[in-house]
């Protein structure tokens, strides 16, 4: 079973996952085809000891529930340690700098995962340090987030090429996740979003570029119903991101009618599924009707988030 999981991956041993965009579409169904046998046999024994005597920070800026808890469990269930580093109460609070905080958590630690405000501190941790670094969400990507959503997809659909997603909302790092994951794996992905909200512009037009090779499509859109006709999955996200709390009341005004509610989802497929990484509030983004009705499967798609981190660990810092 080690020989399985590690085998077939030699080339993301020691790799970083800053942003999906910089792994190839094989190297994505790999890791997500390694989740699935591994959610499949969660009481093999052959997975316990993979990460033996290994260390991972968890270096957080942000507030979590999910992302934290689902990776100190992932390691664990691989016998690795995890060091927590709540970054108000480390030296990062006071003024030291990232690089020198990289140089001198490589001297420990076998990998970092970092949940930061902006996506360029995870790019320079991950330049001054010679060990893998983990986005664990940025202002720009939440890659295991979607790295669980294509797992849910597949779960369901059987797998993720030309399966139409519609993602409502505000164009923010779910919104761009999407694009990337959805391009990587020939999906047809509309992001819907009021004017001003869109995704960025340079993301759009790699995914766009990306899709023509993969069989996949982008499409940007301000309308919603449009969006969500026909398609296979709908997905949104919080209206105000963690870090993004100014103009809240405008921006949510703006939202309203981007909230998926049964009457957007009777104009998705009879049998799509509704997705949202959480946390949710109720009646703003997402009725309760739909959030906890049937096509839902939220809580798969949390659940996910353990075993696409647990593939991925393994993958990358197994010897
Ligand atoms: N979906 C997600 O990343 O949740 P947390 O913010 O709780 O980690
Ligand atoms: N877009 C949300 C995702 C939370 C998991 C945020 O950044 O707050």
């Amino acid at each position: 079973m080690v020989e399985r999981v590690t085998a077939d991956l030699p080339a993301l041993k020691g790799r970083s996952v800053v942003s999906l965009m910089e792994w190839t579409p094989e190297e994505i169904r790999q890791l997500l085809k390694t989740a699935q046998w591994m959610k499949a046999n969660r009481n093999v024994v052959e997975t316990r000891n993979l990460l033996s005597g290994k260390h991972v920070a968890l270096l957080f800026e942000l507030p979590s529930t999910r992302t934290r808890v689902s990776f100190q469990v992932a390691l664990g269930s691989l016998g690795a340690e995890m060091v927590w580093m709540d970054w108000g109460s480390t030296q990062l609070g006071r003024g030291e700098s990232l690089e020198d905080t990289a140089r001198v958590l490589s001297r420990y630690v076998d990998g970092i995962v970092v949940r930061a405000k902006k996506h360029e501190t995870v790019q320079v941790l991950r330049r001054f340090t010679t060990i893998p670094v983990f986005n664990a969400l940025t202002d720009r990507a939440h890659p295991f987030q979607v790295l669980a959503d294509a797992l849910t997809i597949s779960e369901e659909f059987g797998g993720c090429s030309e399966i139409k997603l519609s993602y409502l909302g505000d164009g923010n790092n779910m919104a761009h996740s999407y694009l990337v994951i959805g391009a990587k794996l020939g999906m047809h992905v509309t992001i819907a979003t009021p004017k001003g909200y869109g995704p960025s512009p340079e993301v759009v037009k790699w995914a766009r570029a990306e899709s023509a090779m993969t069989g996949g499509s982008v499409t940007i859109t301000d309308d919603p119903e449009q969006a969500v006709f026909g398609a296979d999955v709908v997905a949104t996200d919080v209206f105000v991101s963690m870090g993004d709390e100014g103009d809240t009341d405008n921006k949510r005004i703006l939202m309203q009618k981007f909230q998926v509610n049964d009457k957007l989802m009777a104009l998705a497929k009879s049998q799509a599924i509704f997705l949202h990484c959480l946390p949710a509030h109720r009646g703003e983004e997402v009725t309760g009707s739909v959030i906890d009705g049937l096509q839902s499967k939220v809580w798969d798609q949390a659940e996910n988030r353990l075993w696409v981190q647990k593939s991925t660990l393994a993958h990358v810092l197994a010897d």
